[in-house]
C-alpha cells in the first residue's frame, strides 16, 4: 500500500468531529477503498479543552486554522468551520493557493465564493470537493456531476434543508409549535450556527445554487435565487393542505425555461401522492430530470454528524485515489452563460388563504380582483360561519404568472374586509 494521505481538519464540531470518528472507526475499510490509509495528523478549533468525543491528543493543534494550509505534513485540508467569510474563506484560499486539495461541507462559502475558488483550484490543478455541502449524506453531487453526466438536465429540485423538513414534519404530525421544534433541531445538531439561515430558506438557496451550477454547467449564481422561508407557515395552512390532498415542503427548484434558468426556494404544496411529499423528518431528497435517464430521485439524511462525515470521507477517498474532477463538471472555459430568469416570470398554480370578514359580498370583491388580473380559479373553500368575524377562505388558482399574482395579492391585502396578510403557497408537482 502506498503512503498514507495526511489530512488536516479545521473545525471539530458536529461535522469535523464526525470526520475524525468515521476515519477512526472505519479505518481498514477506508484504506482498502482508498488504496492507502487516510490519517488525520493535524487539527484546528477554538477551544483546546473541549471534549470532542474522539481523541485529539497527539495530533498537531493549530489555533489559527489557516496554518494548516502551510503545514508541510498535511496533504489535504478538510474545512468544517462554516461561514462564507472569515477563517473558512481564508483557509480555503490558502489551501488551494498552496497547491493542496480542499474538502468542505460549507455551502455558504461555495454559493458566495465558489466561482473564484473553482477557478483557483482549476489553475492550481487541485480538487475542490464538496459532496457534504448539499443534502448531507446523499451523494447528490457525484450523481449530478458524474452519474448523470451524459444527460441534458431540464430540472433539479429537492428538499435541501433538514431543519425545515424536520420542523414541517413535526408541526404536521404532532401539531407542535414552530419555535419548539426549531429548538429540538438545534439540539440535534441539524441547524446552522445562525438558524435563520435554515428557516428563512438561505441555506437551501446556497445548496440550490450549487446544484444548479452542476445541472446546467454554469457558474454559481446565488444572488439570482428567489428565496422565501417557512416562518409564515401556520398550523391552519398545514391543515388545509392535508384537506386538499397536499403536503407543505420547503423545496429548492432549478429549471431550464425558454428564457433561461429559473432558481427558487420557497414553501410548496406538493400532492401527498408525490414521492417527495413522503420524505419526512431530517431526510432530504434530490430529484433530477435528464433527457435520456428520465427522472431520478435520491433520498437520505441531509444533516447531522454521521451523514455529513460520510460524504466528506467519500471525497477524501476520491482524493487518495488521485481522482480529479472539474469542480462544476466541466472546465471553467466550457461553462455556459445561460441567463437567470426573474421570479416575476414564473408560471404555476397558487394556494391563497385569506382571513375575511364573514359577510355578504366579500368573495365578490376578492374574485373581482382575480378577474381583473386574469387569474382563473380552480377551487374555493370556506370553513366556519361567524357573522361579522374573520373566517378563513381558501382559493386555488389554475396556472398563473407570478407577476399577476403579486399584483392581485397587493390589491386583495388592501381590501378592508381582509383582516390579515394573505398566505400564498405555490403548488408544485413534486
Ligand atoms: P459546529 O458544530 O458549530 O462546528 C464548528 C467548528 O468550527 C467548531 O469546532 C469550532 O471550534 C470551529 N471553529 C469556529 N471558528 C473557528 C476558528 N476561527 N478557528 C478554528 N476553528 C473554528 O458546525 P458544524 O455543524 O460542524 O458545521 C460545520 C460546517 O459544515 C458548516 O459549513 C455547515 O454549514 C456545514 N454542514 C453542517 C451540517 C450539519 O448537519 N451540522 C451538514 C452539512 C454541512 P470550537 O469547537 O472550539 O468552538
Ligand atoms: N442546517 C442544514 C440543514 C445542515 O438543516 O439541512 C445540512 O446542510
Amino acid at each position: 500500500m502506498s503512503r498514507p494521505l495526511s489530512v488536516g481538519v479545521a473545525g471539530l464540531g458536529t461535522v469535523g468531529g464526525g470526520v475524525l470518528k468515521v476515519l477512526r472507526e472505519n479505518a481498514d475499510l477506508v484504506a482498502a477503498r482508498a488504496g492507502r490509509p487516510i490519517v488525520v495528523t493535524a487539527v484546528s478549533a477554538r477551544d483546546r479543552s473541549k471534549d470532542r468525543g474522539v481523541p485529539v491528543a497527539g495530533l498537531r493543534w493549530y489555533d489559527d486554522p489557516v496554518a494548516l494550509a502551510s503545514d508541510p505534513g498535511v496533504d489535504v485540508v478538510v474545512e468544517a468551520i462554516g461561514g462564507s467569510e472569515g477563517s473558512a474563506r481564508a483557509l480555503a484560499e490558502a489551501t488551494i493557493a498552496a497547491g493542496k486539495s480542499l474538502v468542505t461541507a460549507n455551502k455558504a462559502l461555495l454559493a458566495v465564493h465558489g466561482a473564484e475558488l473553482a477557478a483557483l483550484a482549476e489553475a492550481k490543478g487541485v480538487s475542490l470537493a464538496f459532496e457534504a455541502a448539499v443534502a448531507g449524506g446523499i451523494p447528490a453531487i457525484k450523481a449530478l456531476r458524474e452519474g448523470l453526466a451524459a444527460n441534458r438536465i431540464s430540472r433539479v429540485a429537492g428538499i435541501l434543508n433538514g431543519t425545515c423538513n424536520y420542523i414541517l414534519t413535526q408541526m404536521r404530525e404532532h401539531g407542535r409549535e414552530f419555535a419548539d421544534v426549531l429548538a429540538d433541531a438545534q439540539k440535534l445538531g441539524y441547524a446552522e450556527a445562525d438558524p435563520s439561515f435554515d428557516i428563512d430558506g438561505i441555506d437551501a438557496a446556497h445548496k440550490l445554487s450549487i446544484l444548479a451550477a452542476l445541472a446546467f454547467g454554469r457558474p454559481v449564481a446565488f444572488d439570482s435565487v428567489y428565496v422565501e422561508g417557512i416562518r409564515r407557515i401556520s398550523a391552519l395552512d398545514i391543515g388545509f393542505a392535508t384537506e386538499l390532498g397536499y403536503r407543505i415542503k420547503l423545496l429548492g427548484i432549478a429549471r431550464q425555461t425558454d428564457q433561461g434558468i429559473e432558481t427558487r426556494v420557497h414553501p410548496c404544496m406538493v400532492p401527498s401522492s408525490a414521492p417527495i411529499a413522503r420524505v419526512d423528518g431530517v431526510f432530504n431528497a434530490v430529484v433530477a430530470e435528464g433527457n435520456f435517464v428520465g427522472r431520478v430521485m435520491l433520498e437520505g439524511r441531509g444533516a447531522g454528524e454521521g451523514p455529513t462525515a460520510s460524504a466528506m470521507v467519500a471525497d477524501l477517498i476520491d482524493l487518495a485515489r488521485g481522482r480529479l474532477t472539474p469542480v462544476w463538471g466541466a472546465a471553467g472555459s466550457a461553462l455556459s452563460s445561460a441567463p437567470s430568469v426573474p421570479m416575476s416570470a414564473h408560471v404555476g398554480a397558487y394556494y391563497l388563504r385569506l382571513m375575511v370578514v364573514d359577510r355578504p359580498g366579500v368573495i365578490a370583491d376578492v374574485t373581482a380582483v382575480l378577474r381583473d388580473e386574469g387569474i382563473s380559479l380552480e377551487s374555493m373553500l370556506q370553513r366556519g360561519r361567524s357573522p361579522g368575524e374573520a373566517v378563513p377562505v381558501v382559493l386555488v388558482t389554475h396556472e398563473t404568472r407570478e407577476s399577476a399574482m403579486t399584483k392581485a395579492l397587493e390589491r386583495i391585502a388592501a381590501l378592508n374586509t381582509v383582516m390579515e396578510p394573505p398566505a400564498l403557497i405555490r403548488i408544485e408537482a413534486g
